[in-house]
């Protein structure tokens, strides 16, 4: 990616007011394994949010215990001010919390408005055998891809034959779909091309601009993270080793702090 995508806000302002979502001191272990050690994270309305950090750092970890997958053990959990005990993605989701995992989990033959609706299909009456209503799937799919700007994608070749950054795109839309309040993507831009990684990066931003808060995990430092995220939370061993202003920071700060270069670091605050 050569430019930067256009932030909410430059100079960068520190968001006021309640968080969307404010996780505090998170602890979880797998048996032996202390995966999370006190992790901490804030979104506000129209911010993306990197979580960065080596493998085994404790991301994925953290992104499920805030997706619902995982329980954490301790720790502060407040959505919109709230203190709040997610039962599971299900509850997750009816909190208007929604993930895009890596594998993205489409059924690569099927059509986009297939796949945007997959198990959750809009249906007729018990008494017409509950039949789909592709009529009224595929105006719903064209509102929520005209307002991503993905007008001119086909609904009706097999998601399949699209390339990486559509269907990373419709994974997008369809968590979308639901009207959530924030989008948690893991991995969006990985084994993407320069520009289908730049078309996924325009989106998020369109969604943050929309008031939507983004976490991203991302492994793309130099491109991705500084370049088109508002705030960087950089985790090592399972905590928060350092937070950043994405403006204000180079990639090889970044990879430092990742790798234990500096100490904790808090440039964001
Ligand atoms: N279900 C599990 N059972 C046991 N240990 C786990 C489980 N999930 C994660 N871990 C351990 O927790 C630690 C953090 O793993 P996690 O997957 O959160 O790291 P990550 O930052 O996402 O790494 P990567 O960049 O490689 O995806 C690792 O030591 C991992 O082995
Ligand atoms: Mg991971």
């Amino acid at each position: 990616m050569t430019e930067v995508i256009a932030r909410a806000q430059e100079p960068f302002v520190p968001r006021q007011g309640v968080p969307l979502i404010s996780l505090r001191n998170i602890k979880k272990s797998f048996g032996s394994v202390q995966a999370l050690r006190g992790a901490s994270i804030d979104v506000h309305p129209g911010e993306v949010v990197a979580l960065v950090g080596d493998n085994g750092a404790g991301k994925s970890t953290f992104v499920k215990v805030m997706s619902g997958v995982h329980a954490h053990d301790t720790g502060d959990f407040e959505i919109e001010g709230k203190p709040v005990r997610i039962g599971g993605p299900a509850d997750a989701s009816a909190h208007g919390i929604q993930t895009v995992y890596q594998d993205l989990a489409l059924c690569h033959n099927l059509d986009a408005v297939q796949n945007l609706f997959l198990g959750r299909e809009l249906t007729g009456p018990s008494w017409f055998g509950r039949r789909i209503r592709r009529a009224e799937c595929e105006v719903r799919a064209r509102e929520v891809l005209g307002r991503m700007r993905m007008g001119s994608i086909s609904l009706t070749r097999p998601v399949g034959a699209m390339s990486g950054g559509q269907r990373q795109n419709i994974a997008i839309a369809r968590s979308i779909l639901w009207k959530p309040k924030l989008l948690i993507l893991d991995e969006p831009t990985a084994a993407l091309s320069h520009s289908a990684a730049e078309q996924v990066a325009r989106l998020i931003r369109t969604l943050a601009d929309e008031g939507l808060g983004i976490v991203v995990v991302s492994h793309d430092i130099h491109h991705f993270v500084v370049k088109c995220t508002d705030r960087i939370e950089v985790m090592r061993l399972g905590a928060n080793a350092a937070s950043f202003r994405s403006c204000e920071v180079t990639g090889e700060q970044v990879v430092n702090a990742m790798v234990g270069g500096n100490e904790a670091l808090n440039l964001a605050a």
